[in-house]
């Protein structure tokens, strides 16, 4: 127990540890005594950082067409039963003037990867929504593209762009993904983003199958040396259409305790308490803001397009009206003993 706590401290005080001292760590990831201590402490290293804030960011999922074929997702072009919607420049602002009426001062744009809306049309809503609200952040979340696009979006205002790496390992890549995606060229794409000056979000899923403890320790490190502004981190999810349909859904406790590390690793950045937290156990968001999490992703989609966006199976905030949603996520960051703020949240070194 003391070589854990240690290991711990080590990890608060250096920000750094040895892949097996991580592997260590996690192997442990379920004693009770090592959580509570570990977790005292992200909540400590985020509130010396960030207080109690909260920040919102208004999700707006505004495609569900995709060109690739990811074996974990419920959007992947293989899968004839996902519904494929498009929503318009019009429609993308409508969402992003109800989101500033209840507070958000982010809009994440999130889709699959498509080719519909070319840079041109990217740029174009960048620039617009950035006139229109002009005090407001915009985040990309929209795949995987070539340097010279990601500096056109950055030109046309984008402050931030979000790209899980997935998995830091690359032969675990390639087992879940198909042969033409590559992890070595996303994290090429991660390195780029950070290069031109975005605030950059990688991350990966806990429990995804295949992944072993190594793969996790590897995921830490990777981390350590991109230096990502946000890190998105959610248990797999099965999706009843996918190649992994009969897969074991990865674990809540674990995904907690992996929140954790990273605080610890990455003590300034901006971590959400995910959807897929919120969908593999009702009380995860909260859970996660009380080990390390400091932003939550509240859904602005249109209600209509909701049910659409499926990525894994059961996904949350299905049906609610966005002001409903968001009157809920701000009582629930109350309970959490937290504070939902109105603000950009920017990163502490981009203010
Ligand atoms: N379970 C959990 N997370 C998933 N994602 C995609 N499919 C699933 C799933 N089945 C995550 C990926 C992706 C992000 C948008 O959603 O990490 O980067």
């Amino acid at each position: 127990m003391n070589n854990l706590i240690s290991l711990v401290d080590k990890l608060h005080l250096e920000n750094h540890l040895e892949k097996k001292e991580y592997i260590t760590l996690i192997k442990a990831f379920d004693n009770t005594q090592l959580r509570e201590y570990l977790f005292t402490l992200s909540d400590k290293v985020r509130q010396e950082n960030y207080g109690k804030d909260v920040y919102l960011r208004g999700l707006i999922e505004f495609t569900s067409y995709c060109k690739n074929d990811c074996y974990y997702c419920g959007l992947r072009c293989s899968n004839r039963e996902a519904e494929r919607y498009r929503l318009s420049k019009e429609d993308i602002l409508l969402c992003c003037e109800e989101g500033y009426s209840l507070g958000f001062r982010t809009f994440v744009l999130q889709g699959g990867e498509d080719m519909h809306y070319t840079d041109e049309i990217i740029c174009d809503i960048v620039r617009t929504i950035k006139e229109k609200f002009s005090q407001c952040a915009v985040t990309l979340s929209i795949g995987e593209k070539s340097k010279e696009s990601y500096q056109r979006y950055f030109d046309a205002g984008a402050d931030r762009y979000l790209l899980r790496h997935e998995t830091a390992d690359l032969s675990h890549y390639s087992k879940l993904h198909p042969a033409n995606l590559s992890g070595q060229f996303r994290q090429e794409c991660l390195f780029n983003l950070k290069e031109i000056g975005f605030q950059t979000g990688a991350g990966f899923m806990v429990g995804s199958p295949y992944q072993t403890v190594e793969n996790l320790a590897d995921d830490m490190l990777f981390l350590e040396k991109l230096k990502p502004e946000m890190v998105g981190i959610g248990p797999f999810i099965p999706h009843h259409a996918t190649p992994f349909k009969q897969e074991k859904k990865g674990s809540v406790e674990l995904t907690l305790f992996m929140l954790a590390l990273v605080r610890l690793a990455l003590p300034t950045c901006l971590l959400p308490a995910t959807t897929a937290l919120g969908t593999a156990d009702s009380d995860g968001r909260q859970k996660g803001l009380k080990c390390g999490a400091n932003v939550l992703m509240p859904n602005l989609s249109p209600v209509t397009v909701r049910k659409k966006y499926l990525l894994y199976d059961n996904k949350i905030a299905l049906g609610d009206e966005s002001a409903q949603c968001v009157e809920q996520v701000r009582r629930m960051v109350e309970n959490a003993g937290y504070k939902a703020v109105i603000s950009r949240g920017d990163h502490i070194l981009h203010r």
